[in-house]
C-alpha cells in the first residue's frame, strides 16, 4: 500500500489540485439545487420579481446543469457556427486548465545538486570520532632515528657515528665510542624536496608516522654500543585500534584514507573544508601505498577428517587422516623449469611469474621428496620427470598409521592460515631417529620411521627456503638500491569449510609493494610532471641498510647518493622478511611499516595473540564468510591478503600532512614546500534544489499558448473591434431574464430605463410567475390566485423583504437563510 511517506511533494500537490477541481465541479452543481429549494417549488409556478429572475437565470445558466439536461443554452446545432465553436472552445479551455492544475505539480521534485560555483575554501582539522580517531594518541614532537646494521652495528649513510670493526682469530669485534641515530636535517629536506612540485596534500617519506609509539630508554645494538649517548628514544609500537576490514568502503580516518575495496592506504591529515548540510566534494592528490597480490594455485589440496565428537578427537585440533591430494599440481606439472630474471623490477615486477615459480618449486620439491618423480642429476645427466607416479585425485599420506597427523603444520578448521614458508606440510614427516651419527649416541626414545623414503635426499628445509627467496626477489644480502623491493611470498591455506569431511586449498602467493603517488584519476600530462622518486643507492647489504625513499627534486637529489626514477609509482625499496622491519629499534615508519605489516599478514593466525586483531576468521563469523567467498579462486584470494595488509597498515601508521594550515611541530620540516593551506583545491558544495521534469509542463505550456492567443484576440477585438464594455453591458442587460419579462409585459412604445438601478426601481420589482403556464405578471395572476395575495398597489416599496416573507410558508426551514445563499450567488 502506498502511504503518504511514499509520495513526493509534487504528487501531493497534484492530488490537492485534483481535489480542488472536483469541488469546483461539485459545488456549482449542488448550489443551483439549493437555489431551487429556496424558491419553494410547491407547484411548477414560482413568482419573483423581474430582477430576481435575472439573478436566478444567471445562476442556473452559468452552472453545469444546462449541459447535463441539454437545455437551450447549450444547444449547438442551430446556433451560429462561431458561437458554437466559441462555447466549445471555452469548455475545452476549462478542461485544459483543470488538467494543467493537476498535472503541473507532478513534475516537481527535490534533489541534492551541486552548486555551479566551485570555489576555494580553507581546510581545517576535523576530529575523527571513530575508534581509530579516539585511540590515536596526539602527535608529539618525537625525533626520527635510524639504526643500521643487521648483525653488527654499521654507521648509517650520512651520519657521523664512530664505529670500527675488526676481525682477529677469536672473532669479529666492533668498537663504537658513540652512535648517532639522528637523521641530519639536510637529508630529511632532500627526501621532502619533491613535494614542492605537488599540492600541499601530498606526503613524502617523513610525513609518515607511527600511530602509537613508546619511548625506549637507551636501546642498544648489541649491548656494548650505546646509542645517542644513552638518551631515551621514540620507537613505534603496533597497538591495533579497530578493524576496518569489513567496511568494504574507502573511508577517511585520523591520518589516512583507507581503501577497503581494493586495499591501500593514503596519507592525509583528517581535515576538511567547512561543514555543509549536503556535503561537498573536492579532489586531493595523496600518497598512496597499495599492496599488490597475486595468487597462483598449487593445484594440491590437504584433505582431512574433522572429528566432531569428543571420542574421535584424534589430535589437539581435532583432525585426522590428513592427506595431500593431487588435483593436477603433480600430474600436470609443466616440465620446463620456470624462469624469472630479476631485472628492472620497478618497471616489470612480474608478480605472477614469481608466484608461479614458487608454486612450481613447491610442487617439484614435494614430488621428488615423495618419489612421485625424479629430479635432474647433473653428474649422471639424467633429466628430471623420467617417471610420474601420480594421477588426478591420488592421495599422499601425511598421517601416521593410527590417523594422527604426522606433519608439524597445525591445521585448525574454520581458520585462514597464511605463512611465509613453503612445504610446511612436509615438515615433520622426515621421521625421528633415536640414534645420532654425529655424536654416535642412541637416545632413549623410540625412533620413528620417515613417512617417505626421500630417495634423492631432498633437503626440504633448504629447498623450500630457496623457493621463498627466489619468489620474494630480494634477500638480506642484496644491495640497498631500488631494484630490491619489499615483497614477501608465502603459502595461503584457506581452511574455511564446515565440519565434516573437508579439504583445503594451499595457494602460493606473492605480495609486493607499490608506492602509487597518485590518486585514482591522476594522470600526468607529460613525462616531466611525473613524480621524481629518489632512492638511496649503496653497495651495502639490505640487512645493514634499508634505503630511504621519497619525492625529490633533481637538484637536491644530486646532493646525496641517490638514484632517481621518474614514474607514476614506485615499488618500495627493501626486502620482505618473516621478521619484518626494525620497528622496535628505530623510528623510521616510512621505511619499516610496509614490511612489518607484510610479515604480520604472513603469520595468520597471529602467534602472539595479545592485542592483535584475529584475521583468521575463527572468531569473527562475518570475516569468516568474507574469506569463504574470496578464497574460492586464486584471483580473489589475493584480495584477502591485500585487505589484511591494509587493515594492519592502517592501524600502524598515519600521515600528518593535510591541506589545513600547518601548526608547527618540529617534525614537520618542510620549509622547502609551499605553505600548506595556501593551495586548497576547489570545492564543489551541494544544496537541496527544487527541480522540474519538463514533460509534466506540457499542459501548462498549452494553457499558456491558449491564454496568450485569447488575450491577443481579446485585446485586438477591444481595440479595433466592436467588443467594448458598452457592448458587453448592452448584451448583458438584453440577455438578462428579468428584462425579457419586463419588455414582454411593457408592450410596445413604453420606455424602459436602460441603466440597471433605474430599471430595477422602475419595472424591475414587478413580480412574475414562471412555470409550466409560461410567464405571467402579477395582475394577470391575481384572478388565478386567492384574494389574500398582496398586490403591487399595496406593496411597500421601502421594505421589499416583508412582502417576500408573506409568500413563504413558515414551515420552510430555509426561509431565513435563503437570502444569504442568494447573496452568495450574486456575489459570485
Ligand atoms: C617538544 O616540544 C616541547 C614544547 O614545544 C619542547 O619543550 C621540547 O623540548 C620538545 N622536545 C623535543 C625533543 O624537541
Ligand atoms: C681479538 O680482539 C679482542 C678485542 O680487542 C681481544 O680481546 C682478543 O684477545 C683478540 N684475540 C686475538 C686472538 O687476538
Ligand atoms: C654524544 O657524546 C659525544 C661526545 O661526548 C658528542 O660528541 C656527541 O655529539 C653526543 N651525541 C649525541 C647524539 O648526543
Ligand atoms: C594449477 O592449475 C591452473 C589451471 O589449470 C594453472 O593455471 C596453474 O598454472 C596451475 N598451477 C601450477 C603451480 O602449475
Ligand atoms: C611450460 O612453461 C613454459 C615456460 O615456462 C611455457 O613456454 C610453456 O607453454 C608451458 N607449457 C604448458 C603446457 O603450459
Ligand atoms: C646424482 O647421481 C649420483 C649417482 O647416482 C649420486 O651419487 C648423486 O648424489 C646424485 N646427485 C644429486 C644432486 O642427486
Ligand atoms: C660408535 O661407538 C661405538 C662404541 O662406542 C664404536 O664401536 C663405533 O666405532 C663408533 N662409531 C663411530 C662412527 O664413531
Ligand atoms: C630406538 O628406536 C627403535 C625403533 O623405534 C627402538 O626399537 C629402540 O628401542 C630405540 N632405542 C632406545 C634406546 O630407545
Ligand atoms: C621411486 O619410484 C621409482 C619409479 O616408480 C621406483 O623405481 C623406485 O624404486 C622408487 N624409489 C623408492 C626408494 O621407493
Ligand atoms: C641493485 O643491487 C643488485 C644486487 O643486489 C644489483 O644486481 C643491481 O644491479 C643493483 N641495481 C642497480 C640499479 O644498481
Ligand atoms: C596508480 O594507481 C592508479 C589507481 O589505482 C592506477 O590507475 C595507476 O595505474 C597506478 N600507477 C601505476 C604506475 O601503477
Ligand atoms: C592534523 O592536523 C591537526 C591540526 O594541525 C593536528 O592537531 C593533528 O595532530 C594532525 N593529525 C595528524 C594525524 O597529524
Amino acid at each position: 500500500m502506498i502511504g503518504l511517506q511514499d509520495l513526493s511533494v509534487g504528487q501531493v500537490s497534484g492530488m490537492i489540485a485534483a481535489a480542488v477541481f472536483f469541488l469546483q465541479i461539485v459545488i456549482p452543481i449542488a448550489l443551483p439545487i439549493i437555489l431551487l429549494g429556496a424558491l419553494r417549488l410547491r407547484s411548477s409556478n414560482v413568482t419573483a420579481t423581474a430582477v430576481s429572475w435575472s439573478v436566478i437565470g444567471r445562476s442556473l445558466h452559468s452552472s453545469l446543469w444546462p449541459h447535463f439536461l441539454q437545455t437551450d443554452s447549450v444547444a449547438t446545432l442551430s446556433t451560429s457556427k462561431s458561437i458554437a465553436s466559441i462555447s466549445f472552445f471555452g469548455a475545452l479551455t476549462t478542461a485544459l486548465i483543470a488538467v494543467t492544475a493537476i498535472v503541473t505539480p507532478l513534475g516537481l521534485y527535490e534533489s541534492i545538486a551541486s552548486r555551479d560555483d566551485p570555489k576555494s575554501e580553507p581546510f581545517h582539522y576535523v576530529q575523527d570520532i571513530s575508534p581509530m580517531g579516539l585511540g590515536t594518541p596526539p602527535r608529539t614532537n618525537m625525533t626520527w632515528s635510524r639504526i643500521c646494521g643487521g648483525f653488527f652495528p654499521v654507521a648509517c649513510p650520512n651520519t657521523q657515528s664512530d664505529i670500527t670493526q675488526f676481525t682477529n682469530a677469536s672473532g669479529t669485534y666492533v668498537h663504537a665510542d658513540w652512535y648517532d641515530s639522528h637523521i641530519p636535517s639536510h637529508v630529511v629536506e632532500v627526501f621532502q624536496s619533491g613535494l614542492s612540485m605537488f599540492s600541499g596534500s601530498v606526503s613524502s617519506f617523513f610525513d609518515i608516522q607511527y600511530r602509537s609509539s613508546t619511548k625506549a630508554k637507551k636501546p642498544r645494538i648489541p649491548d656494548y654500543v650505546i646509542i645517542d649517548n644513552g638518551t631515551a628514544q621514540s620507537i613505534g609500537s603496533y597497538r591495533p585500534l579497530s578493524s576496518l576490514l569489513l567496511s568494504d568502503a574507502i573511508q577517511p580516518v585520523e591520518g589516512l584514507v583507507v581503501d577497503m575495496k581494493n586495499g591501500g592506504i593514503g596519507f592525509r591529515n583528517h581535515s576538511a573544508p567547512a561543514w555543509r548540510p549536503y556535503g561537498s566534494t573536492w579532489t586531493e592528490d595523496l600518497l598512496f601505498v597499495e599492496p599488490e597480490t597475486v595468487c597462483v594455485d598449487t593445484n594440491l589440496t590437504l584433505d582431512f577428517i574433522v572429528s566432531t565428537t569428543e571420542e574421535s578427537m584424534m589430535d589437539l585440533s581435532g583432525i585426522s587422516n590428513l592427506v595431500l591430494t593431487d588435483r593436477g599440481g603433480f600430474v600436470n606439472i609443466n616440465h620446463t623449469y620456470p624462469r624469472w630474471e630479476k631485472e628492472n623490477v620497478q618497471e616489470r615486477p612480474d608478480l605472477w611469474q614469481r608466484a608461479y615459480k614458487a608454486a612450481w618449486l613447491n610442487n617439484a620439491i614435494t614430488m621428488a621428496y615423495m618419489n612421485v618423480t625424479n629430479p635432474s642429476n647433473e653428474t649422471t645427466g639424467v633429466k628430471a620427470f623420467q617417471y610420474l607416479n601420480s594421477s588426478i585425485g591420488r592421495r599422499f599420506r601425511l598421517h601416521k598409521e593410527d590417523g594422527t597427523t604426522a606433519t608439524n603444520l597445525v591445521i585448525e578448521p574454520s581458520t585462514l592460515k597464511a605463512s611465509s614458508a613453503y612445504g610446511e606440510y612436509l615438515q615433520g614427516t622426515e621421521g625421528l631417529s633415536n640414534y645420532s651419527a654425529t655424536s654416535n649416541t642412541t637416545y632413549d626414545f623410540p625412533s620413528e620411521p620417515p613417512l617417505y623414503p626421500n630417495p634423492y635426499n631432498m633437503d626440504i628445509s633448504q629447498g623450500f627456503f630457496d623457493a621463498l627467496t627466489l619468489c620474494s626477489g630480494s634477500g638480506g644480502r642484496d644491495y640497498a638500491n631500488y631494484t630490491n623491493t619489499v615483497a614477501l611470498c608465502g603459502t595461503f591455506l584457506s581452511l574455511l569449510f564446515d565440519p565434516g569431511s573437508s579439504w583445503t586449498l594451499p595457494i602460493i602467493k606473492t605480495v609486493s609493494f607499490r608506492f602509487n603517488g597518485s590518486d585514482d584519476d591522476k594522470t600526468y600530462p607529460d613525462e616531466a610532471s611525473k613524480p621524481l622518486w629518489g632512492v638511496e643507492h649503496y653497495d651495502l647489504n639490505l640487512t645493514d641498510v634499508v634505503p630511504l625513499w621519497g619525492l625529490v627534486t633533481p637538484e637536491s637529489a644530486a646532493t646525496l647518493n641517490l638514484s632517481t626514477l621518474r614514474k607514476e609509482s614506485l615499488y618500495l625499496p627493501g626486502y620482505g622478511s618473516a621478521l619484518g622491519g626494525g620497528m622496535l629499534t628505530q623510528n623510521l615508519p616510512g621505511q619499516d611499516f610496509a614490511s612489518q605489516a607484510l610479515s604480520k599478514v604472513f603469520s595468520i593466525p597471529a602467534i602472539s595473540a595479545t592485542g592483535d586483531i584475529d584475521y583468521s576468521g575463527s572468531s569473527n563469523l562475518a570475516m569468516y564468510r568474507l574469506w569463504q567467498d574470496l578464497s574460492r579462486n586464486a584471483t580473489s584470494a589475493g584480495r584477502i591478503l591485500s585487505l589484511i595488509w591494509t587493515d594492519i597498515a592502517a592501524n600502524m601508521v598515519l600521515g600528518t600532512r593535510g591541506l589545513h594550515p600547518a601548526d608547527d611541530t618540529p617534525l614537520r620540516k618542510r620549509d622547502a614546500s609551499p605553505a600548506a593551506g595556501t593551495d586548497t583545491p576547489t570545492i564543489t558544495t551541494y544544496e537541496r534544489r527544487v527541480r522540474y521534469r519538463y514533460a509534466y509542463g506540457i499542459p501548462a505550456f498549452l494553457t499558456l499558448l491558449v491564454t496568450a492567443s485569447i488575450l491577443l484576440t481579446t485585446s485586438g477585438l477591444m481595440l479595433f473591434g466592436s467588443a467594448g464594455p458598452s457592448h458587453m453591458r448592452l448584451f448583458l442587460d438584453h440577455t438578462s431574464a428579468g428584462r425579457f419579462l419586463t419588455a414582454q409585459q411593457a408592450g410596445y412604445g413604453q420606455a424602459i430605463p436602460v441603466e440597471t438601478k433605474a430599471w430595477v426601481s422602475s419595472v424591475g420589482r414587478q413580480r412574475f410567475t414562471l412555470g409550466s403556464h409560461g410567464p405571467k405578471s402579477e395582475p394577470e395572476l391575481r384572478s388565478l390566485l386567492d384574494g389574500g395575495y398582496m398586490g403591487p398597489g399595496n406593496e411597500d416599496k421601502t421594505r421589499p423583504r416583508s412582502c417576500h416573507c408573506h409568500l413563504s410558508t413558515k414551515r420552510n426551514p430555509f426561509r431565513v437563510s435563503s437570502g444569504l445563499w442568494h447573496m452568495l450567488f450574486v456575489g459570485e
